[in-house]
């Protein structure tokens, strides 16, 4: 007995020297790892955002780390800025995608995209049509107008738009799982985010109407509170508005936290398929090395260059971002009238001015599809709107890509045919089997009739 009350005595001290242990080597770990990185900082700093990760968690690990060593000067702040708009997240909050159970196939080509080009996403899951019941569904002044998919779809967007609005979350960014991109988004988007940050600089925008409580720019809702403090200090309603000329109205300042400096905007779309001609005058052209040439802006001939503009109105929803003014204008809108599916919901809700709203040319995220030769659009795998039962690739289906371009390209993707704007240096699904499988041929792994192996 007290032989078995002295061994578990050891196992107990053995445990918690084993714990001290662990922790002196954890530490030892940690210092190393902040020695290291302090070393290669600068050699790092060059590839973008790829450390950045790594360092904000060792100085959220360890408290002995000052917090920011050089205090960032403007310079340094739209660097860091623009570094952060190439991040894992693109310089948002969060990047969610929207998928339905059933979708395997995409769920894998976005974690196989998001592997190879760096990003971290989140399954954010679809509203499956078994979960539609017209007792929760708004009104609408267009009953029956709306599919069971689109009421679905319109569902998974609305939600999180519903949960930014109760956590006043900062951006994100929303993708459906369909959606495809170029090997280099990251450094795409941190180039984008330059130019966008001149571009609200030069078209003098200011920051959006924000009705949320407490907000820092509701003008009304500080008049209010002032009113409540100091009656006989109120400035009369008409004097409210007077500004002072000699500053601009809203002086446009890098900042880290949020380098798309989403005050200034409700939606941003990164990834519509079609674009309304509303307001595209107000735009701005860049350089852009990873678009090819040979894109038209309603006429013009584009260069290795991309266009940021006002929206007139997007249809397709593939990839936008949102602000939490942006998600309570449209969950306000669709409560109160869900007659349109969710994308023109977002176009007619944009074309009528009340959405604030930027969109970029060529998409910097587009759809995909299988090309038409895999037995996939038999399936009826090209769309999830439609819905219904689906059986397997029948005998008829075309299969003509299996022998030919398939084993060639390494690909079964493709972007949507008529989405004109569409163009990729290096889509990533393109190149996926490559970065993965390096020069491997699909049919050396193929069943072998002759030796039945
Ligand atoms: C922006 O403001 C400046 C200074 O007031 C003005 O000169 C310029 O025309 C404005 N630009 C636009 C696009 O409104
Ligand atoms: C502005 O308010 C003042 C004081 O209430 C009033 O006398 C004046 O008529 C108002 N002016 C306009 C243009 O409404
Ligand atoms: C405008 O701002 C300048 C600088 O802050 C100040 O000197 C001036 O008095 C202000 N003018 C008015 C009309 O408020
Ligand atoms: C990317 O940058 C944004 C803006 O600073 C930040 O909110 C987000 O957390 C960053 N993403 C990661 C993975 O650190």
């Amino acid at each position: 007995m007290a032989g078995a009350g002295d061994y578990l005595g050891s196992l107990l001290a053995q445990g918690r020297s084993y714990r001290h242990l662990h922790r002196v080597l954890l530490a030892a770990f940690v210092l190393v790892t902040i020695f290291v990185l302090d070393r290669y900082r600068t050699a790092l700093a060059g590839t973008f955002g790829m450390t950045e990760p790594v360092v904000v968690e060792v100085v959220e690990e360890v408290p002995v780390v000052s917090e920011s060593p050089t205090q960032p000067g403007n310079l340094a702040k739209e660097d860091l800025s623009i570094e952060r708009a190439g991040n894992s997240t693109l310089g948002f909050h969060a990047i969610y995608y929207i998928n339905m159970q059933a979708r395997y196939d995409r769920e894998d080509a976005m974690a196989l995209q998001a592997y190879i080009s760096g990003l971290d996403i989140q399954d954010f899951p679809a509203v499956e049509a078994d979960m539609i019941d017209p007792i929760g569904m708004p009104p609408s002044h267009r009953p029956r107008k709306l599919k069971t998919g689109e009421k679905g779809c319109w569902r998974a967007h609305a939600n999180i738009w519903s949960e930014m609005v109760r956590t006043k979350s900062p951006p994100v960014l929303i993708m459906e799982s369909d959606a495809t991109w170029d090997i280099n988004l990251r450094p795409i988007m941190s180039n984008l985010n330059k130019h966008f940050v001149d571009f609200l600089r030069r078209i003098n925008s200011t920051a959006v109407h924000d009705p949320s409580w407490g907000a820092k720019n509701n003008a009304a809702a500080l008049h209010r509170r002032d009113t409540a403090i100091d009656p006989t200090h109120v400035p009369a309603d008409n004097t409210t508005t007077s500004t002072n000329s000699t500053e601009s109205p809203s002086p446009i300042h890098y900042n880290p936290d949020d380098p798309w400096l989403s005050e200034h905007w409700d939606l941003f779309s990164v990834g519509q398929c079609f674009e309304h001609p509303q307001d595209k005058n107000i735009n701005l052209i860049f350089p852009d090395p990873w678009v090819p040439e040979g894109r038209q802006y309603f006429g013009q001939k584009l260069g290795h260059e991309r266009v940021v503009r006002k929206s007139g109105g997007i249809t397709c929803t593939t990839s936008y971002a949102i602000s939490h003014t942006g998600a309570a204008k449209l969950l306000m809108r669709s409560a109160l009238d869900l007659d349109n599916p969710v994308d023109l919901l977002i176009r007619r809700l944009t074309l009528s001015r009340d959405l604030v709203a930027y969109s970029v040319m060529p998409p910097v995220i587009a759809q995909w599809e299988y090309r038409g030769d895999v037995g996939m659009t038999e399936r009826g795998s090209q769309s999830d709107i439609n819905g219904g039962k689906h059986i397997d690739t029948p005998e008829s289906a075309n299969m003509n890509g299996w022998d030919g371009a398939v084993p060639e390209k390494n690909s079964v993707w493709i972007t949507k045919a008529h989405h004109r704007d569409v163009t990729f240096d290096k889509m990533a699904l393109d190149v996926a089997w490559s970065e993965i499988l390096g020069d491997a041929q699909l049919k050396k792994s193929w069943w072998d009739p002759k030796s039945g192996d």
